[in-house]
C-alpha cells in the first residue's frame, strides 16, 4: 500500500510532434494529416484542406520550431529535475507516405538524438506511437483507419522503432487518446478519415457514421494489440500501455434516469476501448449498442484471439476536465474538444469552457484502478489559459500553479486511496499549438514561447512562475505544493 509519492514516481511532462516540431517537409519528412489542418480559435473552426491553400496558415508547419530548438528545450526539462518526457514519433518522418518499402533514415535519426539528450540528462522517454499525425497519402489510398490495411503499415513503423530503440525506450503508447472516435464530436485527426478530399471542410464536422467510426476503430484496436505483442517479443521488459480521454462524468441529478444515461455514456466513452485493451475482449456492453445503433463489426478470424493477447501493461490517460450527463435532451452540452456533457454548477470553467475539478481526478483514478488493477500514468493534464510577459521577461501564471496544485493534491489522494499511480506528466510542458483550436493563445507550457498567432516573437523560451514551483515540487517528490 502507498501513502505517498514513490521515489521512484515518474514526474515529467508531454508534447507531441505534430504540435511543435515545425520543420514540416524538412530531411524527407512526408505530409502528414496535421499538416493540412488550419489555425483556428475560439470561435473559428480549424479546416482541412485537401490542397494547401495560400489564403490560410498551417500552425504544425511551423510549430514551436522544436525540431531545431530540442536541446535547449530538453535541457530546460533536465533543469526542473524532470524524470520522465512523453513525446511522440512522428510517422511521416519514419515513413513519409506511410507505405513506404524503406523507412527515412534522416527521419530516424532526428529521434536518435532526441531520445540520446534525453538520456543523457537522465530522462526516461515514453513515446507515443502516434498522436494524431498519420501520413495524408494513407488518407488518399485508403481513407484512413476505414481500411484493414492500416494495421500492416502501421505495424511496419512500429517494427522499426521498437528494434531499433529496444535498448534505450521502456514506455510506450500505442495510440493517443484512441477512444476520441467513440463520439460522434470525434474529428478529422484520429482515423485520418476523410469526406471530402477536393474542398476545404471543418474538421470538426468529420462527423462519421458510427458504422464507419467503429469498424475503423476495430482496426485500431488490432493494430495496438498486435503492436504490444509485436513490441514484446522483441523486448520483454517494455512497458506498453494504452491511452484514453478520461471524461470523468457525474449524473446531473440524483434522478435514476440520469443515473443510467451516465452509466451508459462511460461504458461507450470512457471504458470501451480500455476495456478491450485491458481485458483483451469486446465488453458485453456494446452488443447490445452495437445493436442499437445498426453497428457491425467486421472482424477477422483470428482477431479476438490478438485482441486477448495484445493487452496492455499499463493504462494511461488524458484528464482535463469533468462534466454532468443528463437523460433530458434539452440540457445544454457544454464545450470541450472532444468531451461533452452538462455543464456542472458548482465548478470554475477555464477560458475556452473547461470546467475544472481536480476532485474528479481522484474519482477517476480508483474508477480506473478498481477496473483493471493496472499501473497508471496521467499522461496529459493541464490548464490551457492566456499568458502575458512582463517586461522585465516573467510571467506570472499562479491560475496554473493553483491548477496543476489542486490536481497534485487530488492524485496524492488517490495514491492513498490505494491507486498505484506510477507518473505524471503535464500536457504541453513548453508551449505549443493548441490541437482543438490550431492556436498559440491557448498555453499550457512551464515554459513560455515567444511567438504569437499573427506570426510576431522570436521564438525564444522563457521559464514561467510555474516553471520555478513545478521543479520545487519535483525537487520534494510532491510534498512541496
Ligand atoms: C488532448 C490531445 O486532447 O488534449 C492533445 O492529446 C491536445 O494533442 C490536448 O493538445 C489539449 O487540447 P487543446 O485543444 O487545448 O490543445
Amino acid at each position: 500500500m502507498y501513502n505517498e509519492f514513490s521515489k521512484k514516481f515518474l514526474w515529467g511532462g508531454a508534447t507531441p510532434a505534430n504540435q511543435c516540431e515545425g520543420a514540416w517537409q524538412e530531411d524527407g519528412k512526408g505530409i502528414s494529416i496535421a499538416d493540412i489542418l488550419t489555425a483556428g480559435n475560439k470561435q473559428t473552426h480549424r479546416l482541412i484542406t485537401p490542397q494547401f491553400n495560400q489564403q490560410y496558415t498551417y500552425p504544425s508547419h511551423l510549430g514551436i520550431d522544436y525540431y531545431h530548438r530540442y536541446q535547449e528545450d530538453i535541457a530546460l526539462l533536465a533543469d526542473m529535475g524532470f524524470k520522465i518526457y512523453r513525446f511522440s514519433i512522428a510517422w511521416t518522418r519514419i515513413f513519409p507516405n506511410g507505405d513506404d518499402v524503406t523507412p527515412n533514415e534522416a527521419g530516424l535519426q532526428f529521434y536518435d538524438r532526441i531520445i540520446n539528450e534525453c538520456l543523457k540528462h537522465h530522462i526516461e522517454p515514453l513515446i507515443t506511437i502516434s498522436h494524431y499525425e498519420s501520413p495524408l497519402h494513407l488518407t488518399f489510398k485508403y481513407n484512413g483507419w476505414l481500411s484493414r490495411q492500416m494495421i500492416d503499415v502501421y505495424l511496419r513503423s512500429c517494427r522499426v522503432i521498437f528494434t531499433r530503440y529496444q535498448h534505450k525506450v521502456k514506455y510506450w503508447i500505442t495510440f493517443n487518446e484512441i477512444n476520441g472516435p467513440t463520439t460522434d464530436k470525434g474529428d478529422f485527426s484520429s482515423l485520418g478519415i476523410l469526406n471530402d478530399h477536393q474542398h476545404p471542410s471543418d474538421y470538426k464536422e468529420q462527423t462519421h457514421h458510427a458504422q464507419v467510426r467503429f469498424q475503423a476503430l476495430h482496426h485500431q484496436l488490432v493494430a495496438s494489440a498486435k503492436a504490444v505483442m509485436l513490441g514484446h517479443s522483441i523486448n520483454p521488459d517494455f512497458k506498453i500501455g494504452c491511452m484514453q480521454i478520461f471524461a470523468c462524468a457525474y449524473p446531473l441529478t440524483c434522478h435514476p434516469d440520469d443515473v443510467i444515461q451516465t452509466m451508459e455514456e462511460d461504458h461507450i466513452f470512457n471504458y470501451f476501448t480500455s476495456d478491450v485493451q485491458c481485458r483483451g475482449k469486446y465488453p458485453a456492453y456494446m452488443s447490445r449498442y452495437f445493436k442499437e445503433h445498426g453497428i457491425r463489426i467486421q472482424m477477422e478470424k483470428g482477431d479476438e484471439d490478438i485482441l486477448k493477447q495484445g493487452t496492455v501493461d499499463f493504462h494511461s490517460f488524458s484528464y482535463y476536465t469533468s462534466s454532468c450527463k443528463s437523460a433530458d435532451p434539452k440540457k445544454h452540452r457544454g464545450d470541450g474538444n472532444t468531451i461533452d456533457g452538462v455543464p456542472n454548477p458548482y465548478l470554475a470553467t477555464s477560458e475556452w469552457g473547461w470546467q475544472i475539478d481536480p476532485k474528479g481526478l481522484r474519482y477517476s483514478l480508483n474508477q480506473i484502478y478498481d477496473r483493471y488493477q493496472l499501473p497508471i500514468i496521467i499522461v496529459e493534464n493541464g490548464l490551457g489559459a492566456r499568458d502575458h510577459m512582463t517586461e522585465d521577461g516573467s510571467i506570472h501564471d499562479d491560475y496554473r500553479i493553483a491548477y496543476l496544485k489542486g490536481h497534485i493534491e487530488q492524485m496524492h489522494e488517490a495514491i492513498c486511496d490505494g491507486v498505484e499511480l506510477i507518473g505524471y506528466t503535464p500536457w504541453g510542458c513548453i508551449d505549443l499549438v493548441s490541437a482543438s483550436t490550431g492556436e498559440m493563445a491557448k498555453r499550457y507550457g512551464f515554459i513560455y514561447v515567444d511567438y504569437h498567432d499573427d506570426g510576431s516573437g522570436n521564438l525564444s523560451r522563457h521559464p514561467k512562475d510555474s516553471y520555478h514551483w513545478y521543479k520545487k515540487v519535483i525537487a520534494s517528490n510532491g510534498e512541496e505544493l
